[in-house]
């Protein structure tokens, strides 16, 4: 099978044109890891494709892992191993949230159903192995199977919050670590792993990922409160709607003065585009927003600190512009 149209959605980041070459093998090779000849499967497989995506994670593996005398082909593996990860937990997780529109797109749960996505992303996590096992190192399969079960337990341990009015900044922290933190510090760590850089090297590169994965997923969290949808590609407010407490309102929870309405309005259960309003009033006129930046702020700092640690990692400068638009992104 071949796939003529590319990707027509893809948003390549300028940061990355160092790596122009590498993301293009990349995503060769994802196109014939989503070759079939099974009819409905290669249908979901061009869609998925189509709609593309921004490629961080593949993009994290190769900065990783330019450490000298790094042979890139095993990497490249690695590196679409970890963006079928991602693209499986994306269809699952349209069916957890009831999701229609991603990347711009009708969801495969919308243009399909619900047993297809399950059964995609399915396909999409064992293909993942299959390459990660091709490596021949044990070490990566373990890795990668963990943070898996991490981002099952996450979801489920969201799934469990749904407009709980007493959970805690902790919670939220280790939540978003397992449904975002741990895939992109492990995108990081293995491309670390894979070039056989040293243990020090290999754990600071991890720590820049987790900073930049927990910046990320707040950064997510607020674009879903001030995002715009046309360039977001997902309808926004969507969290609240269906009862994901997320960092600022978790801190107005605890602190805003007018705690005592937004509890009130949380414990309804019913939030429609009224309700969101006017918790949104309550959370800027609280500082709620302003302290969930500080934390993403505080994040991305503590990744750029982590680089300190890796001076022959010849990529060093992208990945410092690359955390620079984590904090600032738009989509
Ligand atoms: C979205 O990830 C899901 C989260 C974990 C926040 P991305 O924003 O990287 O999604 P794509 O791949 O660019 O669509
Ligand atoms: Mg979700
Ligand atoms: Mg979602």
């Amino acid at each position: 099978m071949s796939f003529q149209p590319l990707a027509d959605n893809l948003k390549p980041l300028d940061v990355f044109a160092t790596i122009a070459d590498d993301l293009r093998r990349v995503e060769t090779a994802i196109e014939a890891a989503l070759s079939t000849r099974e009819k409905m499967l290669e249908e979901v497989s061009i869609h998925l494709l189509r709609a593309g995506g921004k490629r961080i994670r593949p993009a994290l593996v190769i900065l990783s892992s330019r450490f000298p005398g790094v042979s890139l082909d095993k990497v490249i593996d690695v590196a679409v191993a970890v963006e079928l990860i991602h693209m499986a937990t994306l269809v699952h997780d349209d069916v957890v949230d009831n999701a229609t529109l991603r990347r711009g797109r009708p969801t495969v749960n919308a243009i399909w159903d619900n047993q297809v996505s399950v059964l995609v992303g399915d396909y999409l996590f064992a293909k993942s192995f299959t390459l990660l096992s091709e490596t021949g190192n044990n070490r990566v399969v373990r890795l990668m199977s963990e943070v898996v079960r991490e981002m099952s337990q996450g979801e489920l341990a969201q799934m469990a919050s749904y407009f709980d009015v007493e959970q805690t900044e902790e919670d939220y922290f280790k939540r978003i670590a397992q449904k975002t933190g741990y895939l992109i510090a492990e995108a990081c760590r293995l491309g670390a792993v894979m070039a056989g850089a040293g243990e020090e090297e290999v754990d600071a590169v991890y720590e820049y990922g987790m900073g930049i994965g927990l910046s990320f997923q707040i950064a997510d969290d607020l674009l879903d409160f001030f995002g715009d949808e046309s360039t977001l590609g997902k309808p926004v407010c969507g969290d609240l709607k269906i009862g994901i407490l997320t960092l600022p309102v978790i801190h107005a929870l605890h602190h805003s003065p007018m705690r005592g309405e937004l509890r009130e309005i949380i414990g309804t259960r019913s939030i429609g585009a009224a309700e969101v309003e006017r918790v949104k009033e309550i959370l800027a006129a609280s500082g709620s927003f302003d302290y969930a930046r500080e934390k993403a702020r505080e994040h991305i700092d503590r990744a750029v600190r982590a680089l300190e640690r890796v001076p022959t990692l010849t990529t060093r400068p992208v990945l410092k512009t690359l955390a620079d638009f984590v904090v600032n992104r738009k989509f």
